[in-house]
């Protein structure tokens, strides 16, 4: 039986090389990857590359750490031009930490970074597949709010999925939202 995590000592930082290894025990893991659009990793020549060449000029993608150590990550894309009102959120853990209020920590964590970090950011959202049950609880209670259903709407793992989609506003702020919209 896995000791319980104490959820004050989860971090969130950039990645760096040297996460490789740990970093191909979740990204090399087929259930990890099974609803996200990453292919799994198959090589730590491949990882590597992927740290250097993605995670590194990412515009948001943080390693979700214990002890310094990648358990997983948590990432957030925002839009352009018209849509940069809005981000994407995505995130996944080892399979070893599921079940103890990781993920959910790491989004809270996220959300009050990503609004700093991004100041013309007002929606966050998430798609989930309606079989990632597991996911849909982390938003949840993370405080976002499922607004609806998007059937057949990506092919992910070869398999096309119907999708919820789900938002998280920026804390309310008049003269923020104010602004953005002048
Ligand atoms: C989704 C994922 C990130 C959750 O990570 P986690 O650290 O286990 O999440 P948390 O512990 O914070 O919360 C999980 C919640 O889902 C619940 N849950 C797990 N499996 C479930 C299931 N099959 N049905 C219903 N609820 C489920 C847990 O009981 C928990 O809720 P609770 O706290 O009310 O008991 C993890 O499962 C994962 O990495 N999955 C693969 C990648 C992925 O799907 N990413 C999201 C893509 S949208």
């Amino acid at each position: 039986m896995e000791t319980e995590i104490d959820l004050s000592s989860i971090t969130l930082r950039p990645f760096k090389l040297t996460d490789v290894d740990d970093f191909m025990v979740w990204a090399g893991d087929d259930q990890v990857m099974k609803f996200i659009r990453w292919n799994t990793f198959t090589s730590k020549e491949e990882a590597l590359t992927y740290i250097k060449d993605v995670c590194f000029p990412h515009p948001w993608r943080r390693s979700i750490c214990i002890d310094d150590h990648s358990i997983g990550f948590v990432s957030i894309f925002p839009g352009s031009g018209g849509d940069r009102c809005r981000a994407d959120i995505g995130y996944a853990i080892a399979v070893r930490y599921w079940g103890q209020g990781i993920a959910t920590r790491a989004v809270k964590i996220a959300l009050v970074e990503v609004f700093k970090d991004f100041p013309d950011v007002l929606r966050l959202q998430a798609y989930v597949s309606v079989e990632n049950k597991a996911s849909q609880r982390v938003l949840e209670k993370a405080g976002f709010h499922q607004e609806g259903l998007l059937r057949k709407y990506s092919y992910i793992k070869g398999k096309l999925r119907d999708l919820y989609i789900y938002s998280f506003l920026a804390p309310d702020s008049p003269s923020r939202t104010q602004d953005q919209m002048s």
